[in-house]
């Protein structure tokens, strides 16, 4: 039995009813966070809650939980589930909708009657053999919005371009908009070039992920030249590393990009160090928690 949280209750994620009239249905007029736990203890929890807040406010969402509410609920939903499977890692899924009203109108409510759900699910993370051999990754042009900074529940565009990687067996499908690189379908790239770690700049091109956060500061504080910018499709294309990253993926690197190697065609020195930075950061935050 996997336990949700569901507009106040804890019940069964299965016996969750939602109303056809729900403007996350009809409209996918809402917003989500998905965040990991190692050993049961979130990481970069706060993190996550704040964008769950900032993209809210984006999207004029009013009503939905504050952090302490969500923390809660998270507390509530990952020790649940850490008790019942012991998993290593799980995730946790919130969404929040703008709410059920008496028929559909594409104006928004006068009152704030958001619909919230969060379960969480137990996770198999990649191991260090799938890291250590690297990944494959194709592009494709950026089709989606120009609201990417929010994390909407409107996933059309992503899944479409999603399915593009699934159908080349690849991990990831790298975005491009105007001869610039995005980011992926649900991830984040950085790449390698000249020893200079460089990502795209986070404005509303791209979700700034957290997991996108967490490697520019550890690539500060272990003093690894870094640059955020515009990284063109040339560049992508000659780099000497390519990595995606997201909260479920970590890290990975891509070793082939639309079926040509990405530098020597093996993991480089630069993702394999801040994999292994990763790796410490995890551990001290399961540490720490203890
Ligand atoms: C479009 C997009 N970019 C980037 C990311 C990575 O974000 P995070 O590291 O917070 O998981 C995601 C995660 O789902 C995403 O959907």
């Amino acid at each position: 039995m996997t336990l949700a949280y569901w507009n106040g209750d804890y019940l069964p994620l299965e016996e969750v009813r939602v109303s056809p009239l729900d403007r996350g249905y009809l409209f996918g007029d809402g917003v989500y966070e998905v965040l990991i736990a190692y050993d049961g203890h979130a990481f970069e929890a706060e993190a996550h809650f704040e964008r769950l807040r900032r993209s809210m406010t984006a999207l004029s969402l009013t009503g939905g939980p504050d952090v302490p509410a969500l923390t809660a609920m998270a507390d509530r939903l990952l020790g649940d589930c850490h008790a019942a499977t012991r998993a290593q890692a799980m995730t946790l899924y919130i969404q929040v909708t703008r709410g059920v009203e008496a028929a559909r109108n594409h104006s928004l409510p006068k009152a704030a009657h958001p619909s919230v759900l969060a379960y969480a699910s137990p996770i198999t993370r990649k191991t260090a053999a799938h890291y250590a051999k690297g990944f494959t990754a194709v592009t494709a042009p950026d089709r989606r919005w120009l609201m990417c900074d929010v994390k909407s529940i409107s996933l059309a565009g992503a899944i479409l371009a999603h399915d593009l990687a699934d159908q080349a067996g690849a991990l990831e499908c790298i975005l491009i908009r105007d001869g610039l690189v995005s980011e992926c379908s649900s991830s984040n790239v950085f790449i390698v070039s000249g020893g200079v770690i460089v990502t795209p700049v986070a404005d509303n091109r791209i979700l700034n992920g957290i997991s996108r956060q967490v490697i520019l500061r550890l690539a500060r504080e272990n003093g690894w030249p870094v640059e955020e910018r515009d990284v063109t499709e040339q560049e992508l294309r000659a780099a000497d590393e390519v990595w995606v990253s997201s909260t479920s993926k970590e890290i990975a690197p891509i070793v082939s990009l639309d079926g040509k190697p990405v530098g020597g065609g093996v993991p480089g020195p630069a993702g394999i160090a801040m994999r292994a930075a990763f790796d410490r950061l995890i551990e001290q935050t399961a540490r720490r928690n203890r």
